[in-house]
């Protein structure tokens, strides 16, 4: 998607109000400065959830999510960035001037723009034959009653009906005066070879439109009535720059709430499965209309889910889908059971044989867990007493075990799968093992796209395991951190002394920025945490050359932990009585100045200690390894340190406390 001009970014954040925003979506409560809500991540009784109406940030305590009102919709909506500007724009009627772009780019963006137009109005000319014409009402609308479908729900799914007529459409469009070569290339119509002429290639089916996760028609399902056999039952659109079937599942733009709301998808086969069950208030429920399910699609369910139903017909292609299915899924850490509906069922008749409240209470007592399902396919039919067949399935389930990224996930299954065919776990270990060597080449991939994922979203605390000391050392730069992003423009006068000259006349002392003074005093010491250490250098980065920060900028940083990092620095989670004390005194403006000192100091002696111990550690390795050179280099720097100690305590006001007895290491 095209770039939205900084001009318009800049518009859209100042119209944002966090708090209507997220009002959209969740309850919001006012106490105190914040307004808190259940978190939507998860699922809770007492609310973690904050905004901060004048930061424009919220946190999300439970997930530790957090960000301004656009990471908020990219979390949520599984949006992308450019999706959540636009969506806010609209939302502000803010317009979307596009920036200057290259003759192709203009191109591409202009003719995406006007295959999604023609679309729409082909879906809007199909729903007008279905409800506005004999035929339609005869032919298309009786059909769907007869399916049980109510009126709102035909209007939900847009659905619509294409006459039985060779240029029905084909003369609409050009009426609309729409490019032949948009109409051809979304397969709205066909050119004919002999006349040249344009004709329909949907005729005579009703009409369902394919919608992206954000609603807009991509393509469109026609289906055949009746049981004619001499032609497909479905025709689709084919793919178009603005529809790649690997990459939407029919129904997401109605159903993403409620997948997120319940924390589980539901997918089916068809197109009247989704719009079924949505009419029976199963509304987290999509369909990946009869392909095979793709990494695609199992991504765009992740944003909203990592649960995931399937319910498949019960006939060998069905079967077959899901077994494929749970593979895929597994691959992609996610959580996949199966559901096998009975008699041939799919889940539209089903629901309709049995009701909404059948159809729930079969989705709770017969859904497998992957394993399960996995076991009884293999098991089928055969006499599982057979230590060939019981092999088979040890084998069968072995190879799905083996796409457990999660290491503990993966053995916790072995083992309970071990106990459930009675072998040892080290057997079925093995088994795993074996297995593995087969997908190893797709496991080093995962691996890395794995350890790409986790560097982005781990708490950067959890990142490196840290002694205590340097636990300790995190958190105090964590509140360095803090102090910096909600204090920067501060200053201070740089000297003291009295407040006026010996006539009387006040006197004005140079002031500096607080962060001038961080920098001078931080620049050359290495935070414990890389992230901390990271956010830090940027911002004494940008601070140097700009003397303000653009806090936004963290709040959208391509480095998620950073954008975590800060959000958690913007709000106020708990933190010792020595911060909070840091904290208070900084907002009421008292003596910045002696206040910043000692939280630098605070830091900076602990700090020291830590050097110090590194030191002793390492004067006794080379006093064991009679390395003279490096004693020597040692012993320097030891003093070195000795004397900043003192320094630094002298500065506190500790002299007479120095840690230990050890003053001369
Ligand atoms: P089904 O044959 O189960 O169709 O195919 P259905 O949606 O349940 O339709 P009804 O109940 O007979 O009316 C499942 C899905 O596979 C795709 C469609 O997306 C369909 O919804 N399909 C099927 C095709 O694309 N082409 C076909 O010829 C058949
Ligand atoms: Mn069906």
């Amino acid at each position: 998607m095209a770039r939205i001009p900084e001009n318009i970014v800049e518009q859209i954040y100042n119209a944002i109000d966090i708090v209507e925003v997220i009002s959209d979506y969740l309850p919001l409560k006012k106490k105190g400065a914040n307004f808190w809500a259940l978190s939507p991540f998860a699922n809770e009784k007492t609310p973690s959830f904050a905004v901060n109406p004048v930061k424009g940030i919220y946190k999300d305590f439970s997930s530790g999510r957090g960000g301004n009102a656009v990471n908020f919709l990219m979390e949520l909506e599984g949006f992308t960035y450019v999706e959540a500007l636009r969506h806010l724009a609209q939302k502000y009627g803010i317009e979307i001037a596009e920036e200057e772009e290259s003759p192709e780019q203009r191109q591409a963006k202009d003719k995406r723009q006007s295959l999604f137009i023609v679309n729409e109005f082909a879906a809007r000319w199909f729903q007008e034959q279905l409800k506005e014409t004999e035929e339609g009402k005869r032919i298309g609308l009786s059909y769907f009653k007869e399916r049980g479908l109510l009126d709102h729900t035909i209007e939900k799914f847009q659905l619509g009906y294409s006459p039985e007529a060779w240029e029905a459409f084909a003369h609409a469009a050009s009426k609309k005066q729409y490019k032949e070569e948009y109409l051809t290339e979304l397969g709205l119509v066909s050119k004919s070879e002999k006349t040249g002429k344009l004709y329909d290639r949907f005729r005579e089916r009703v009409m369902f439109p394919i919608c992206n996760p954000m609603g807009k028609v991509v393509g469109f399902g026609g289906r055949i009535l009746g049981k004619r056999k001499d032609v497909g039952k479905y025709i689709n659109s084919p793919e178009s720059p603005i529809y790649h079937k690997s990459q939407v599942l029919y129904g997401m733009h109605l159903a993403k709430k409620a997948i997120r709301d319940q924390d589980v998808c539901i997918l089916t086969e068809g197109y009247m499965d989704v719009i079924l069950l949505h009419q029976n208030g199963v509304e987290n429920t999509v369909a990946s209309s009869g392909t095979a399910l793709t990494v695609e699609q199992v991504r765009l369910i992740r944003r909203f889910t990592k649960n995931v139903l399937m319910i498949y017909d019960g006939d060998p292609a069905g079967i077959k889908a899901a077994m494929r299915g749970i593979d895929i899924l597994i691959k992609e850490d996610m959580q996949a059971k199966v559901l096998i509906l009975p008699d041939k069922h799919d889940p539209d008749s089903y629901i309709r044989a049995y009701g909404a409240q059948g159809f729930r209470d079969t989705m709770e007592k017969e859904a497998l867990s992957f394993v399960d399902f996995k076991m009884r396919v293999l098991a089928e039919g055969k006499n599982v007493n057979d230590p060939e067949v019981q092999a088979g399935i040890i084998k069968g389930v072995a190879e799905t075990l083996a796409f457990i990224p999660d290491l503990i996930q993966r053995q916790m299954y072995i083992r309970s799968v071990a106990q459930r065919v009675d072998i040892t776990e080290a057997l079925m270990t093995h088994a795993v093992d074996e297995a593995r060597k087969e997908v190893g080449k797709f496991e080093a991939r995962e691996k890395r796209r794995e350890e790409a994922q986790k560097k982005r979203e781990a708490p950067a605390e959890v990142k490196e395991l840290k002694s205590f000391e340097q636990l300790e050392l995190a958190k105090q730069e964590a509140e360095l951190l803090r102090v910096m992003v909600n204090h920067f423009d501060k200053t201070f006068p740089e000297e003291e002394g009295p407040a006026e000259d010996e006539e009387g006349n006040p006197i004005e002392y140079e002031h500096i920025f607080l962060m001038d003074y961080l920098m001078d005093e931080l620049e050359d010491l290495t935070f414990e945490n890389q992230t901390y250490e990271k956010l830090k250098n940027e911002l004494f980065k940008e601070f140097d050359e700009k003397e303000t920060i653009n806090l936004h900028q963290y709040l959208n940083h391509p480095d998620v932990s950073i954008t975590r990092l800060i959000s958690t620095l913007l709000t106020s989670p708990d933190t010792s009585p020595f911060w909070k004390k840091v904290r208070a005194d900084i907002s009421f403006d008292g003596n910045i100045k002696k206040v910043v000192q000692g939280a630098v100091y605070h830091y900076k002696s602990r700090k020291v200690e830590q050097l110090i111990q590194q030191c002793k550690n390492q004067l006794k390795e080379a006093q064991e390894n009679r390395n003279e050179e490096a004693l020597d280099k040692l012993l320097t720097q030891s003093m070195l340190l000795i004397e900043m100690r003192k320094e630094i305590h002298q500065k506190l006001g500790t002299e007479g406390a120095i840690r230990g007895t050890d003053a001369r290491l």
